[in-house]
């Protein structure tokens, strides 16, 4: 879609088109249908807008929930776009680090995830991206959600903005090169070094980056926040100038989040209970910390499940009872899987090269019963451990 027809597609022509498109979609009518109904009134450029934007707002609700049935998309800017839970958290956070909301700066402003969820905490926010149509796009949504604080948006080169005059300025570098998703963040767009530039020049700064990104990138003086939503580690946020330092794990949608204390996870024998962390505590080397909660030590001294002999419940790691620890070997594996009629399994692995499907197709599994399979090493050995989730009926 380019900008003249995403205009177009704004105008009283192209909602009625994009409304009937909905309307036909709605009703379960076949892409190539829609098409050919839409064609006998508007534009082939047209028809093929409003039959994309049905399609992402169909597949934003996900994302977006009801805002998504007022809002426009292209399939890239849907993708890249913060979830509302997560932009949400991040806006609580900046609006409680003053009494009144200052103004802020969002430089890489996409479909306006971010800035949708920062206007609605109370900030004026100026933004720019450096793709035009994107930045259309970010003012309609702006629009048709009636934000409560000011919003502009304009195509700029982050590069060429001055943050100095914000309260603080948010980055969401581009993470997609043009042979797909890029996880060096010296192939953001902008690159690492321009954003921590930026970042720098500003009074506060908080960059969005990609989860696994390396310790290195991140500076001495920031607070590195791994956030996952629903067990999913979405992002690493990287604070700057607000105040916070060292590694914090939140885990939304509760907010639950934790610090690093400094306490080390201690290393001993399989207990009755098996732990896997969240991958936001994993990410932001919060193990010892989880330890701790859970009363428990590390199976392995390089590999993240905990084990321990009470059982505690804690959404920072999902709980599991022990059954079995056995040497990885399929035959003894299958045999012991068979003996307990278990022919649903789910399988986990950590420090283990075993092709998961592999595994499965040689397992044969038939029976009524359930296991959690977890696949690791203690020392230099493969292991299986047998498990059962807590509260599963035996
Ligand atoms: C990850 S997306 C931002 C998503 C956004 N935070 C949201 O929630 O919808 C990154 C955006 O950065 C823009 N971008 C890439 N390089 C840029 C640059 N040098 N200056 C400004 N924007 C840039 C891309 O066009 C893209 O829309």
């Amino acid at each position: 879609m380019d900008l003249r027809t995403f205009r177009e597609l704004l105008g009283p022509e192209g909602q009625r088109a994009l409304a009937e498109a909905e309307r036909l979609l709605a009703a379960g009518t076949e892409p190539v249908t829609v098409i050919t109904a839409l064609r006998r009134t508007w534009s082939p450029e047209l028809t093929s807008a409003a039959l994309t934007q049905a399609a992402l707002r169909d597949r934003a609700r996900a994302k977006f929930g009801a805002d998504a049935a007022v809002m426009y998309f292209t399939a890239d800017g849907l993708e890249q776009a913060t979830r509302p839970e997560v932009a949400g958290h991040r806006a609580r956070r900046i609006a409680a680090l003053s009494p009144d909301p200052p103004a802020l700066l969002d430089v890489c402003c996409g479909i306006g995830g971010d800035l949708i969820a920062l206007a609605r905490a109370g900030h004026p926010v100026d933004a720019v991206d450096s793709d035009p149509l994107t930045v259309e796009i970010a003012r309609a949504n702006a629009a048709a959600l009636g934000l409560p604080a000011p919003v502009e948006v304009r195509v700029a080169d982050a590069a060429e903005v001055d943050p100095s005059g914000y309260g603080l300025l948010f980055a969401d570098p581009g993470r997609r090169g043009a042979g797909g998703r890029t996880f060096d963040p010296m192939a953001y767009s902008p690159a690492w070094p321009v954003v921590l530039d930026l970042a720098h020049r500003a009074k506060a700064a908080c960059i969005k980056a990609a989860p696994g990104i390396p310790y290195e990138f991140i500076p001495e003086h920031a607070e590195a926040e791994w956030v996952s939503y629903r067990g999913e580690v979405k992002e690493a946020a990287i604070w700057i100038g607000t105040g916070a330092r060292g590694r914090r794990a939140t885990l939304l949608p509760s907010g639950a989040t934790l610090t690093a204390t400094g306490a080390r996870a201690d290393v001993g024998p399989v207990g009755r209970y098996l732990y896997e962390p969240d991958g936001a505590a994993i990410r932001a080397h919060l193990i010892g910390e989880v330890a701790e909660l859970v009363d428990g030590h590390l199976i392995d001294p390089r590999i993240a499940y905990l084990t321990g002999d009470r059982a505690v419940r804690t959404e920072w790691a999902a709980g599991y009872e022990v059954t079995d620890v056995l040497p990885f070997s399929v035959k003894r594996l299958r045999a012991v899987l068979r003996e307990r009629g278990i022919g649903t399994v789910t399988m986990k692995k950590r420090g283990s090269a075993v092709d998961v499907e592999r595994l499965r197709k040689e397992l044969r599994l038939s029976g009524d019963g359930s296991a959690v399979v977890v696949l690791t090493r203690i020392g230099d050995r493969p292991y299986v451990l047998l498990c059962r989730p807590f509260d599963q009926d035996r």
